[in-house]
Order: C-alpha cells, then structure tokens, then sequence
C-alpha cells in the first residue's frame, strides 16, 4: 500500500503526508514548456505520453508523497458530447448541452473518449514509486454542471434565471450525471489510482435550502461508490463555511480537504474523528519563505495530534515560485 493510502487508514501516522493540488501547472518552467507547444488544453489531456509526463514533472523536484493525474474535471462533459475550450483570461468555455437529450438518451462511447485519461493513469503508475500513490479525480455533479449550462456568471454568482429555468430538472441531471462519474471513477481505479478526490469547487453556489439534494446527496453516492471499491476518498466541498460539520457527519468521505476561509481550529473542535486535508491559503506563497513556514506552522499545530495531509485551501497559483513551494515541502518533511 503507498503513504497516503496506509496514512488515511490509520497505518504510520507518525508523519504529515505531502502533495499539492495543481502541483502538476503553469508553476512549472516545464509544464509551460510543454503546454507552449500543445496550445489545445483538452488534446493534451488527451495525449496519455505527455499527460504522464506532466504528471510526474512536479515529483521530480520535490519530495512529494502522491501524484494526481494531469487531466481536468471537464473531461466528463468532453466524454458526454461537449466541446470545452478554454478563453484566456475567461476560463472555460462549453458549447450547449442539451439536458433533455441528456436525460433521455444513453452515451455509448464515454469511457471510449476518455480512454487515453486511463493509459496515462496506467503509464503513470508504473513509472511511479510503489510507495507513491496516484490520486484520480472528479468533478462533484454540482460542479460539474455550472460549467456545462454556465450557471455562474464571471463575477462567479449564481445565475438565477438560468437556476430558476433549470430547477425542476436539477437532481435528474445530478443523478444522471453521477452514473457517468461512477464510471469515470471505476475506469480510473482499474488504471491504476489508488484514491480519488472529489472536487465540489462551486458548492458554495448552493442556495442553503438545496445543500442537502445538490451537495451532500451525490458526494455521499459517490464516496459510497469509492468506499465499495475499497478505494479512499477525499471530499472538497469548497466555501460551504460552517456546513462542513454537516458535510463531514452525512457524507463521511475518507478524508475531508479544507478551504482557506474555515479556522483551523475551529476544523479542529468541529470535525472530529476524520482526516483533514489541506487549508492554507495558496496566496501565502507569494509572500517570504519567514511568513509562508510560520501560516503552514499554524496548520501543523493545530492538527498535530490529528491524522493531517499538508495541502492548500486550492490549487497552486500560476505565479507560484517553485522555489518557495519546494521550502516549504523540505520545511514539512523536516517537522515529522
Ligand atoms: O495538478 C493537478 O491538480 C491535476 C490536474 C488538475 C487540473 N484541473 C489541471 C488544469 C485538476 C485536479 C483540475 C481540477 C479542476 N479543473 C477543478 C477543481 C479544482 C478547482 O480548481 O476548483 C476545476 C473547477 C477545473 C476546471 C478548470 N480547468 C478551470 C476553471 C480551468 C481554467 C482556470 C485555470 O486555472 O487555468 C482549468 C484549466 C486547467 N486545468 C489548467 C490545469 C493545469 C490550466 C491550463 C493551462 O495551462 O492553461
């Protein structure tokens, strides 16, 4: 079994276990280099030679304990027909999605579309260290369906006209669509993953009287899914602020990532008897290597007699300095 995976089941936790998400980006001299030459983001997800390679780039440098697949969580729309392209300075942009088609008709050839998601998941493992493990992911439904019938504007609210138009078929398409995840989860154990981490980045969107239908219900089928294949299972459910003591007591994933905005201590006294993943806000790096080791300090000690991956709040910025990041890393490995 690798470090994360014996770490989560409460085997050698004399250490905290490193990665970062993002750790595999536009950080990196060498992700840029690659990413200059292939400029159709979805392709080089598609491109299982390259997708390793990005993969295991950050690993090279630093003494992480676990990779996450290079790919994104809009492949499952990519796998269901749509077409993604990313707009600079705009993010990403789908073209329409039917919903009534969507529900009414059965995509054959998903898992065949993402079939180079799994050889690069394949390829990765064997390159990789026994004891390293190799994260797969998702996109929580929720999520996933912003983007796919863009329910958010660019200020990154809810666009409740479109909410309002679509309500009445929300927890039909979320079901449908967790069927797809199910299998994109599967097909990404049978590769080679040995944890999944589910990202739910928009569940803060949630209007608090649908948390329970659009949040915890579909996190809770799909960390049942991932607890059935004896896989463990991170939940991310971003900027849901105190609802993360109901997220944890419904759905019970694994391990549960904080976002920067909740108090580490009051994740402490409020999410009991569960590991915790993450926190620091990824912003800290753009300050001295003096104050990033004192904010990670903050997060070491209020869980230090808790089982604690050291992560961040969100993904690595663009502007990272790698050079801080690998400070950092070397500061953590040193505490245990
Ligand atoms: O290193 C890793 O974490 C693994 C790879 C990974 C990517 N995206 C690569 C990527 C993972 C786990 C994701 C998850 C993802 N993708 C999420 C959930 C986490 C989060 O950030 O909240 C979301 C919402 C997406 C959707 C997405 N993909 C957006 C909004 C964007 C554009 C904004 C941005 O940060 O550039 C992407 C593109 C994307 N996915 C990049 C990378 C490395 C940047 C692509 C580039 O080189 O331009």
């Amino acid at each position: 079994m690798s470090i994360l995976t014996n770490f989560i089941n409460g085997k050698n936790n004399s250490c905290h276990p490193v990665w970062f998400m993002r750790q595999a980006g536009r950080y990196l001299p060498e992700f840029r280099k690659i990413r200059l030459k292939n400029p159709d983001f979805i392709k080089l997800c598609l491109n299982s030679e390259l997708s390793s390679e990005i993969t295991l780039q950050p690993l090279k440098r630093f003494d992480l304990d676990a990779a996450i697949i290079f790919s994104d969580i809009l492949m499952v729309p990519y796998g269901l027909g749509q077409t993604v392209t990313f707009k600079k300075n705009f993010g990403p942009v789908l073209s329409k999605f039917n919903t009534k088609e969507f529900l009414a008709n059965t995509p054959n050839n998903f898992s065949e579309k993402l079939k180079p998601v799994y050889e690069a998941i394949s390829k990765t493992r064997i390159k990789l260290e026994n004891r390293k493990s190799l994260i797969g992911f998702v996109g929580a439904p929720w999520t996933l369906l912003i983007y796919m019938i863009s329910l958010k504007t660019s200020e990154n609210v809810l666009n409740v006209e479109k909410f309002k138009s679509v309500k009445i078929n929300i927890n039909n398409i979320l079901e449908n669509l967790t069927e797809y995840l199910k299998i994109h989860i599967n097909n990404q154990i049978k590769a080679g993953a040995d944890v999944i981490q589910i990202f739910d980045s928009w569940a803060s969107l949630i209007p608090g009287e649908d948390i329970n239908n659009y949040c915890y219900k579909p996190n809770l089928d799909l960390v049942e899914y991932c607890k059935s294949k004896k896989t463990p299972v991170i939940c991310f459910p971003k900027g849901i602020k105190r609802k993360y003591k109901d997220f944890v007591e419904i759905v019970k994933p694994n391990v549960i990532n904080i976002d920067y905005n909740l108090d580490p201590m009051w994740v402490r006294d409020n999410l009991k008897k569960i590991c915790i993943q993450g926190g620091m806000n990824p912003k800290i790096l753009f300050q001295e290597n003096k104050k990033i080791i004192k904010e990670a300090t903050k997060y070491l000690d209020a869980f230090k007699d808790r089982s604690y991956i050291f992560n961040l709040g969100h993904g690595l910025l663009p502007d990272t300095n790698p050079d801080k990041l690998e400070n950092l890393i070397k500061f953590i490995k040193e505490k245990k």
